[in-house]
């Protein structure tokens, strides 16, 4: 059967993702000229192909390629539903996603677009759909939800098969809750974010949302 993106998939071949080490995103090697890259993270990186732009390829990395069918698998029990992106196939490699527009809330607070409560209530509804499908709704942080038209679209569910609860998402909403306030309409530096972000990745087992906003509110009097 001829799909409209297999017109991408000699220029896929052409791209190798390596992942590293500390949770750091992807290493991209090799390039095609109808392939651009849309987003990379600690497993994958993205492209979107000029020659099937409605499409979002998810390409892993070597030594993450098992991750593929899980990944699959948990997309053929979510299927349905309007809060994630809709996966088409899955090769060795690489899944073949719906593209989905707009920035990621990690990119709104960079930018200074504004986070409507609204998405804070859809992901709550989606972790609902997903725990009432049997799975677990792990790993959602900022680079993993967008904001399309004012809504949530999550777009990364390949460790929902996984248990435990990493409380990212809680964390999260709790920050919003207290915090966003203080700086919605305003773009955050860079450098602070990822200051931030690599405190919460190296926050103690056991330290607290209280113990870490607390570590955080030092760091920004001091600056
Ligand atoms: N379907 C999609 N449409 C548009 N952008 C996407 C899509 N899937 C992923 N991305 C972009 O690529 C980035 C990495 O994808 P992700 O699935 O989160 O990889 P990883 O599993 O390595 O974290 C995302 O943060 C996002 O910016
Ligand atoms: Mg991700």
């Amino acid at each position: 059967m001829e799909n409209d993106w297999d017109k991408a998939i000699s220029s896929l071949s052409k791209i190798n993702v390596f992942s590293n080490p500390n949770n750091e995103p992807v290493t991209i090697s090799g390039e095609a000229d109808d392939l651009k890259c849309i987003g990379v993270g600690t497993d994958a990186a993205v492209f979107q192909s000029l020659s099937a732009p409605t499409y979002a390829f998810k390409i892993y990395a070597k030594d993450k390629i098992h991750k593929v069918k899980i990944e699959a698998n948990v997309y053929q029990i979510l299927e349905g539903s309007p809060f994630f992106s809709t996966c088409f196939a899955s090769y060795d490699e690489f899944l073949v996603l719906s593209y989905e527009e707009g920035p990621t809330l990690f990119d709104c607070i960079l930018q200074g677009i504004h986070i409507p409560e609204q998405v804070v209530n859809e992901v709550e509804d989606a972790r609902e759909y997903v725990r009432n499908k049997g799975l677990n709704p792990r790993d959602i942080h900022l680079k993993n939800i967008l904001l399309q038209n004012g809504r949530a679209k999550i777009i990364d569910v390949s460790e929902y098969t996984l248990q435990g609860n990493d409380f990212r998402w809680e964390h999260f909403k709790k920050g919003y809750e207290q915090y966003y306030h203080l700086i919605d309409g305003n773009p955050v530096p860079l450098w602070l974010v990822e200051k931030i972000r690599k405190r919460y990745n190296q926050r103690g087992k056991n330290a607290s949302y209280e113990e870490f906003t607390k570590n955080i509110l030092k760091l920004l009097y001091k600056n």
